[in-house]
C-alpha cells in the first residue's frame, strides 16, 4: 500500500525529515509513534500528497506519489491532524458535502452509523464534543470508502472514554481490511492498536517492527515492583547484588534472568522484610523510548 525510499524533508535549515524507510501492507494498522516535532504530520502529509517532498521515493497503492495524484486521492481518505468541518452545518451535512466531492461514496446513513453518531445527525458541528468531532472527522475520511485511510493524532486531546470509542472505530476499519496509517504520541495507543509501528524521534526512525518485537528487541525484560518495601527490603535487595532503583518507597528490581524472581522472593521472605505488594512488569514503548533516547516521550515534547 505504501513504499517510501530515503524520505527527506527540508524547510529551509531545518530537515523536518531525514531519510525513513516506510512499507506498509494491505490491511494492517501502521502508527508512526513520537513526540511533538518528530516530523510525524510532514511525512504523512507528504504520503498524502498535501506536502512536496525534498527527495527521496514515495509510492502510494502501487502510484508514483507526483505523477498518481488522481488515482491516488480517490483510494486514499485524510483525517488532517486539528481537523475542522463547518461549524453551522449539521453532522449530517458535513458529510453529505465532503460525499459530494467523490463519484464513488458510502451513503450518509451508513457512515453516521458506523462512527455512532445517529444522535448527533442533526446537531451542529460546532457544538459537538471534542471525541464527537473527531468521530465526524473518521466518517468524513471514510466517505470515498478508500483502501487507506491515514488518521492524524485522531485521539489527541479526548478524554479516556473518547480515544477508546475512537480506537474501537479503527479496530472496525481493520476488520473491513482497510489500512489505516495512525500517528499518535500515546505509546499505549501504538502498542494496542498496531500491527507495526515506527518510532520517530528528530526526523528519523528509531525503531520499526511489530510492537514485540521492538520491545523484545530494545525493551529492558521485566522488572518487579515491591511496593511499600521498608528498608530492610533495600539492604536485602542491594546485598544480594540485584539491580534496583527505588522510587517513592517502592523497589524497582531488574529481572536479568530466570533464576531473578525466585532469588527476589527469597529475599522478600526474610522476616524483618516488609512490604505491601509485589508486581510484575514487562517493558513497553515508553521504556524503549527512554532507552534510546534518553528521554520520556513527554519530556522529548517541543
Ligand atoms: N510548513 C512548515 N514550515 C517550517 N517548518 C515546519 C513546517 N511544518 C512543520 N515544520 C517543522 O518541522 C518539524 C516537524 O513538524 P511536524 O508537524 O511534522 O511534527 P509532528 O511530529 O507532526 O508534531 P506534532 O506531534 O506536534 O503534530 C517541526 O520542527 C516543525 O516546527
Ligand atoms: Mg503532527
Amino acid at each position: 500500500m505504501i513504499e517510501v525510499r530515503d524520505l527527506v524533508k527540508r524547510y529551509d535549515d531545518l530537515v523536518a525529515v531525514n531519510g525513513i524507510d516506510l512499507d506498509v501492507s494491505a490491511g494492517e494498522v501502521y502508527s508512526i509513534l513520537g513526540p511533538n516535532g518528530a516530523g510525524k504530520t510532514t511525512s504523512v502529509e507528504i504520503m498524502e500528497g498535501l506536502r512536496k517532498k525534498t527527495s527521496g521515493e514515495v509510492r502510494i497503492l502501487g502510484h508514483d506519489i507526483e505523477k498518481g495524484q488522481r488515482e491516488i486521492r480517490k483510494r486514499i481518505g485524510v483525517l488532517p491532524q486539528s481537523f475542522n468541518a463547518f461549524d453551522y452545518l449539521t453532522v449530517k451535512e458535513n458529510i453529505e458535502y465532503f460525499g459530494g466531492l467523490f463519484d464513488k461514496r458510502i451513503a450518509t446513513e451508513e457512515l453516521i452509523g458506523a462512527v455512532q453518531l445517529q444522535d448527533k445527525r442533526d446537531a451542529w458541528f460546532t457544538n459537538l464534543s471534542g471525541g464527537l468531532k473527531q468521530r465526524v472527522g473518521v466518517a468524513i475520511a471514510m466517505v470515498n470508502d478508500p483502501d487507506l485511510i491515514f488518521l492524524d493524532e485522531p485521539t489527541t486531546g479526548l478524554d479516556p472514554k473518547a480515544r477508546r470509542e475512537v480506537w474501537e472505530i479503527i479496530r472496525k476499519l481493520k476488520s473491513q481490511n482497510k489500512t489505516v496509517i495512525l500517528t499518535t504520541h500515546y505509546m499505549e495507543e501504538a502498542e494496542v492498536l498496531s500491527d507495526h509501528v515506527a518510532i520517530m524521534n528528530e526526523g528519523r526512525f528509531i525503531a520499526l517492527g511489530t510492537p514485540r518485537q521492538i520491545i523484545d528487541k530494545h525493551g529492558s525484560g521485566s522488572t518487579c515492583v515491591v511496593k511499600g518495601a521498608n528498608a530492610a527490603a533495600a539492604d536485602a535487595v542491594r546485598s544480594a547484588g540485584m539491580m534496583y532503583e527505588a522510587s517513592n518507597g517502592d523497589l524497582l528490581v531488574r529481572m536479568e534472568n530466570k533464576g531473578s524472581l525466585p532469588k527476589l522472593i527469597g529475599l522478600l521472605s526474610a522476616s524483618e522484610v516488609t512490604y505491601d505488594e509485589v508486581l510484575i512488569k514487562g517493558s513497553t514503548l515508553e521504556d524503549v523510548f527512554l532507552k534510546l533516547t534518553g528521554k520520556k516521550l513527554a519530556e522529548a515534547e517541543q
